[in-house]
């Protein structure tokens, strides 16, 4: 949760009455640390851990259920700005790519012991890239001759898998990178827990808002809330409802809601950004 111009801690905070209070959970220490640094208020209590994890992490700070969620899914621009870690393509570091950094499996694990066939499952699935095939190809033939350590080195191999004409185009690293990212993360498991997770914990009548910032993660979010906020979820064609489904979500907007094109020249990380909300029956 950090956004160098105005992160959403802050700007929640503008809403909250003197006696509302807010968890703010990130599994990044660094970022959960330095964001905590920045907001002296007594009203929000900072927690490391992972948001898959939502009902025990409330339950051990004894918080029964909540008025509202905000999940802002992804990656923030303090990871991906800061080299170190490892999960840009434009900045020459050691493969990382954890959020949370205790975790012992790292981009370099991966990129190195990976099978050709799970790298180019994960780059097809994850990075919706039409080149996995010479990508993961291209990765394995590489790591035969040298372990695949840094950023750069990978960025390399992906540019020359892939024709001229596409790295004319965006970065042809970048959706591969994502791939691995996602894959390091877990995280469309993560999203997949934490929703269920979500509306069990939420107030009738709570809100439950998600930011994601790429189609995979989306169609996830879009599917559930529809889902959720379905009187029957039937297979087509039956002649009577059999599930016994209750809707427990009513879906505010029935559309995602996206940027204007004010906050993308402020923000322009914020162009593929998607909200969806919904409120709790
Ligand atoms: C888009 S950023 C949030 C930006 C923040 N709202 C702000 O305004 O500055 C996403 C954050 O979610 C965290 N994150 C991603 N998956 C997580 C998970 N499963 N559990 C906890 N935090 C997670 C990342 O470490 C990252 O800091």
């Amino acid at each position: 949760m950090y956004n160098r111009r105005r992160g959403t801690p802050q700007r929640l905070l503008q809403e909250l009455s003197y006696d509302g209070r807010i968890l703010a959970i990130d599994r990044d220490r660094e970022t959960l640390e330095r964001t905590a640094g920045e907001i002296n208020d007594p009203r929000v209590t900072f927690k490391l851990g992972d948001f898959r994890y939502l009902e025990s992490i409330l339950i051990e700070i004894g918080w029964e259920q909540v008025d509202g969620i905000l999940l802002d899914l992804g990656v923030s621009s303090f990871q991906l700005d800061d080299a170190e870690r490892g999960f840009s393509f434009r900045q020459d570091a050691v493969l990382d790519m954890r959020m949370n950094r205790s975790q012992n499996y790292s981009a370099r694990e991966l990129v190195n012991e990976y099978s050709e066939e799970d790298l180019r499952r994960i780059i097809y699935q994850y990075g919706e890239e039409k080149y996995a095939r010479s990508i993961a190809r291209a990765i394995v033939k590489n790591r035969e001759l040298q372990h695949i350590e840094t950023t750069m080195q990978l960025a390399d191999i992906i540019k020359s898998a892939v024709p001229q004409s596409y790295r004319r185009e965006k970065h042809p690293a970048r959706k591969t990178f994502q791939a691995i990212r996602i894959e390091v993360n877990r995280e469309l498991e993560a999203i997949e827990e934490v929703l269920p997770q979500a509306v069990n914990v939420l107030q009738t009548g709570g809100r439950l808002c998600v930011i994601t910032f790429h189609s995979l993660e989306d169609r996830l979010v879009k599917q559930f809330l529809q889902r959720e906020s379905k009187d029957c979820v039937c297979p087509p064609g039956l002649p009577v409802c059999t599930c016994g489904h209750k809707p427990r979500l009513k879906l505010v907007n029935r559309k995602a809601l996206l940027p204007d094109d004010a906050e993308c020249e402020i923000n322009p990380r914020a162009r593929s950004a998607k909200l969806r909300v919904a409120s709790r029956i």
